[in-house]
């Protein structure tokens, strides 16, 4: 088995999706085995964001990642990393795949940032990482 960081974005959370995304987690099969909203700190964010520092949308996303509660979650199931990055569809939700939460969910705002809903660990490394991050 292997386990994963969610995170359900401010947008997400102010719209009122994050029913939504945990539901497609669980109907896909995989199990939440931790769960929390809260406010993100910029410790935790620059943290999180560490390989995006010096990027130009480095700022406004942890800005926008500031702008509101996030709620994090570790779900667990075989190659549940791989499968929660196919659930979320592509980075950029306008283009992002019909069926995914992006490409169901999301839309462009004319923003700096790219206002995609959720985030999903890459890698077991980072996962592990990630998860020290929202749940010490
Ligand atoms: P996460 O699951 O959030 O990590 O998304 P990702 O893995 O699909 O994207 P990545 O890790 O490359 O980037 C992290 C976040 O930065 C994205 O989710 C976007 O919100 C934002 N981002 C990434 N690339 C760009 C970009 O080229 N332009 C802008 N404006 N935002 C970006
Ligand atoms: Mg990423």
């Amino acid at each position: 088995t292997e386990r994963t960081l969610i995170l359900i974005k401010p947008d997400a959370v102010a719209r009122g999706l994050t029913g939504e995304v945990l539901r497609r987690l669980e109907a896909k099969g995989y199990r939440i085995t931790a769960l929390q909203q809260l406010q993100a700190s910029t410790e935790q964010l620059a943290a999180h964001y560490a390989e995006h520092e010096g990027k130009p949308f480095y700022q406004p996303l942890v800005d926008f990642m500031l702008s509101g509660p996030v709620v994090a979650a570790i779900a667990e199931g075989d190659r549940v990393i791989e499968g929660f990055r196919s659930l979320a569809g592509s980075t950029e939700p306008t283009t992002a795949a019909p069926g995914t939460i992006r490409g169901d969910l999301g839309r462009d705002w004319g923003e700096k940032v790219q206002k995609n809903l959720v985030h999903g660990s890459d890698s077991p490394e980072s996962a592990e990482h990630e998860i020290g991050i929202w749940f010490g």
